[in-house]
């Protein structure tokens, strides 16, 4: 390459070379316009053969206010936060904790549930495989009977008896099937509400529920003694955490890209209607879980980005997004993960969260650590509150 082009550039004037040399240089101009050409009609007609369709999101929903203001925050959580069940934790989603036998439930990415025993020390935890459902266990609560329900993207409602025999409870309500059954929550009367985020898409396809921006998600009531699901709200923009309030009165329940939670009335005057939780909320909620001393505590998979807040106004950037997903590949914008305690009124009280951290899916306070599943860490987090409390003007 470096002869050649000596040579060329030795002989300019007497050899017939010197011609090509100078065409090369007199086309500079259609090169640079030909190379940026080629790359946009291929995206233009990528975009045009593509078949997929995004939606608005119904922006007007959103409340453009100035970013939810929360009195005490820690915003370097993990600045003294320890790492438990390290490797043996792959995706820990959701986190259940039993007080009777002090172990922590959680459902990995390779289907396994385990039972996690925390110790004082973080290096003696001890991780035990118990079930594997063969899918991808998501949401997860204890039951009045030494059970485990789990919220199954996959698989659908599962039941798993203290013995570890497992049965599915539903996979479908009024003849359509779940695609992603995300999240679950059992009332003191038995009766269990869950989530299917998208009839469309499965947990794999999640980030295309987002892309298209309709609403394929349900909130749902299992009983389990007529063995029958009600559909309670359909239309969920990705129907997400579900926790029922401590007085039995509601049902709370996340949607993760319109960043609220809205609660269903259960009983008394308002019984069968939706009103607002908490909007404008500081991030893309995940689980929610309540602590048995006044306040719920919401995980966030990532902060509001700049890039989704965009996206989600314009449904062809997501349509562009959708077609790098499928071409190149997804940048990876996740950040600002973490969890917020609100009252039981909805207020927001404390926001625990890192620059570092993203795809935080669940969080639940135990004695006095903070305990944080993730889709994405291959170990359960966990933050002494009493050490690293959240303050006022952090
Ligand atoms: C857990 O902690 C206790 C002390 O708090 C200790 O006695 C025990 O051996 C530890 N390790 C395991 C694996 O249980
Ligand atoms: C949490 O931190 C407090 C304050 O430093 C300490 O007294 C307590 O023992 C810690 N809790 C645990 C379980 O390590």
């Amino acid at each position: 390459m470096a002869d050649s082009s000596s040579k060329s550039s030795s002989s300019l004037s007497t050899n017939p070379s010197s011609t090509i040399v100078r065409t090369r240089t007199n086309s500079w101009p259609f090169t640079i316009l030909l190379s940026l050409l080629v790359p946009v009609t291929i995206a233009v007609l990528v975009y045009q053969l593509d078949s997929f369709d995004p939606a608005p999101f119904p922006i007007h929903d959103l409340t453009h206010q100035k970013p939810m203001v929360v009195p005490r925050r820690n915003p370097r959580m993990l600045h003294g936060s320890e790492e438990i069940g390290v490797g043996q934790l792959l995706g820990p989603e959701d986190v259940a904790y039993d007080p009777k036998s002090g172990m922590i439930y959680t459902g990995c990415v390779d289907g396994w549930v385990k039972r996690v025993t925390v110790n004082q020390s973080a290096a003696e935890t001890v991780v035990e495989n118990w079930v594997n459902t063969g899918g991808r266990p998501l949401g997860i609560v204890l039951g009045h009977h030494d059970e485990v329900v789990i919220a199954d993207a996959d698989k659908g409602l599962l039941k798993v008896a203290e013995d570890g025999v497992t049965e599915l409870l539903t996979d479908e309500a009024e003849g359509l099937k779940f695609r992603l059954t995300d999240a679950v929550d059992i009332a003191n009367d038995g009766m269990m509400y869950f989530t299917d985020a998208s009839y469309k898409y499965s947990f794999h396809e999640f980030v295309w529920d987002f892309f298209e921006g309709r609403p394929h998600g349900r909130l749902m009531r299992y009983d389990p003694t007529t063995q029958h699901t009600t559909v309670l709200v359909r239309d969920l923009y990705f129907a997400n955490g579900v926790v029922i309030s401590p007085d039995q009165n509601l049902v709370v329940f996340c949607e993760t890209p319109m960043r609220r939670c809205k609660k269903y009335y259960l009983r008394g005057e308002r019984e069968g209607s939706v009103d607002m939780f908490i909007d404008n909320l500081p991030g893309l909620p995940d689980n929610i879980r309540y602590d048995g001393e006044g306040h719920y505590w919401i995980a966030f998979s990532t902060e509001e980005t700049y890039i989704w807040s965009v996206a989600q106004r314009y449904p062809f950037i997501r349509k562009v997004m959708a077609i790098m997903e499928k071409y190149v590949g997804r940048p990876h914008v996740e950040k600002n993960a973490g969890v917020l305690a609100v009252d039981l009124q909805g207020n927001p009280i404390a926001h625990y969260f890192d620059p570092r951290l993203s795809l935080i899916s669940s969080g639940i306070k135990i004695k006095d650590h903070l305990y944080c599943g993730s889709i994405a860490n291959s170990y359960i987090l966990r933050l002494n509150l009493t050490r690293h409390p959240a303050v006022v003007g952090a």
